[in-house]
């Protein structure tokens, strides 16, 4: 008889970044015998998987992981992980914040998390209740294809650049994550093959900062030479990337998601202020002007291109001008959707040290008034899908019972009903990751709804 498998439950906050450590995690783990549980309970190992960007995250962590005090009394064996963004950060004041903590691992750390939780295992057999902290360093470029447990059915995230080299002035990523460095194209395209044999249908390659992918590596290979090889794997029908900044953005990007045949008319392009003067307080590299270009080039190229952006409100020194500035952008270009965000002050930022900091309701006002304009937009815009055929890659039920929902190329999610029981004869056909064809007729709010159109199935089901 084996050892009993261990219980690992791990809650991630962030960024797709973060979700993707999360299953490498899971797979290092799976190595050593422990199996993932949805249970904090019943866990022998709890782990956080952290995010710093704002500080509401902050705080909402130290709140989660002190509650868990109680469970450890309890429960003297169990083991606590806390890692990622917040603890690089944070570092040693973490272990103090946090004393029943057993690891504190930076972003850095994680390949080395099996060893640093039996280290910790083996400190709390001996009574010592000091923690494991390892924070620090910079973590190695190395094929992940072997960590193949994925939280997605359908989607492969596939990272090909760590850090980022850009300084925006609200941004802590950098001091988290460190420098950008590429992976090189034989790691990820041997990534990119292992997860097409598993059976998924899709990637979408991360970078914090993906449209200056290569520039730090000999050969200089592009984000396009990724599209290219990507698209000549067979098996593989969709593929996405994130996230775009606008200031490494070229017209050969554009062209190569116009012209590359699997790559989906998606961008995401945080335009962050419509303010010229906030931008460039924010470091970020262009003006509104170029943002406009870069859109209009991508539209003409691809009429289905869905747009989606970040932006802050709230920076300091915003003017009522500069507020109004981003609303009339975001009027203007009117994205498929944003996500709207309230500055906050990051320690070692550069913005932290500006004059002008916004009060909390002038913050609090200018946000809700800017996702108000979004919404209205967003429904308006989705109308442009209605009484058009799309092909849907399902993935998974809808929430309302009886329904499945599915994403068409350009990211719009659509439900619809399968003719059949889903546990009938038909059901292959609408497994997680196959294709449909499919008509919009109708919207509810942001949801699109789709009805079949018959006897078509676009793509192959994932095997599994
Ligand atoms: N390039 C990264 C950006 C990471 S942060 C990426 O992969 O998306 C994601 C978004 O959070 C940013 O685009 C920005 O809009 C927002 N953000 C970052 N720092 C912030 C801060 N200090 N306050 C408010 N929002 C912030
Ligand atoms: Fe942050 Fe700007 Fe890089 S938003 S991740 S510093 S491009």
């Amino acid at each position: 008889m084996g050892e009993r498998k261990k219980k690992l439950f791990i809650q991630t906050y962030g960024c797709q970044m973060n979700f993707r450590d999360s299953e490498v995690i899971a797979s290092l783990m799976k190595k050593e015998n422990c199996e993932l549980t949805s249970c904090r309970e019943e866990a022998d190992i709890i782990l956080f998987n952290t995010c710093c960007v704002r500080e509401h995250a902050d705080q909402r962590l130290y709140g989660t992981v002190s509650q868990l005090k109680r469970l450890k009394q309890r429960n003297p064996n169990l083991i606590i992980a806390v890692g990622g963004c917040l603890a690089e950060k944070d570092k040693e004041l973490m272990t103090k914040k946090l004393p029943h903590v057993d690891v504190v691992f930076g972003t850095h750390a994680i390949y080395e998390l099996p060893k640093l939780i039996s280290e910790a295992v083996e400190k709390s057999r001996n009574g010592n209740s000091l923690p494991v902290l390892r924070v620090g360093g910079t973590r190695p470029i190395i094929s992940q294809a072997e960590f193949g447990l994925r939280a997605d059915g359908h989607r492969a995230w596939i990272t090909v650049s760590e850090g980022c080299h850009h300084r925006c002035s609200f941004c802590i990523v950098p001091h988290v994550r460190g420098h950008e460095r590429s992976k090189p194209v034989d790691l990820i395209m041997e990534e990119v093959r292992a997860a097409v044999d598993e059976g998924y249908p899709e990637i979408c390659l991360l970078g914090q900062n993906i449209n200056s992918y290569g520039r730090d590596l000999p050969e200089r290979p592009t984000l396009v030479d990724l599209f290219e090889q990507c698209n000549e794997v067979d098996g593989l029908r969709r593929i996405r990337f994130a996230t775009s900044n606008p200031m490494d953005m070229t017209d050969a990007i554009l062209e190569g998601m116009a012209q590359v045949p699997k790559v989906c008319e998606y961008l995401h392009l945080p335009l962050q202020s419509g303010s010229d003067r906030i931008l460039w307080e924010m470091r970020r590299g262009y003006k509104l002007e170029r943002y406009r270009e870069i859109i209009t080039k991508g539209r003409s190229l691809m009429p289905d291109l869905c747009l989606s952006t970040d932006i802050i409100v709230g920076f300091p020194g915003e003017t009522e001008e500069d507020y109004e500035a981003t609303c009339e952008a975001v009027r203007e270009i009117r994205f498929d959707g944003a996500y709207v965000f309230k500055y906050s002050n990051r320690p070692g930022t550069r913005a932290v040290e500006l004059p002008d900091q916004i009060p909390q309701e002038i913050v609090e006002e200018r946000h809700r008034l800017l996702l108000d304009l979004q919404k209205s937009i967003s429904r308006e815009v989705n109308a442009r899908m209605l009484d058009r055929e799309f092909d849907l890659m399902i993935e998974g039920k809808a929430k309302e019972s009886g329904y499945l929902k599915g994403r068409t190329r350009n990211h719009k999610i659509a439900v619809f009903k399968p003719p059949h029981r889903e546990d009938g004869p038909a059901s292959s056909r609408y497994r997680v990751g196959s294709e449909i064809k499919a008509r919009i007729v109708g919207l509810k709010d942001w949801t699109l709804l789709a009805e079949l159109v018959p006897a078509t199935v676009a793509g192959e089901a994932r095997v599994a």
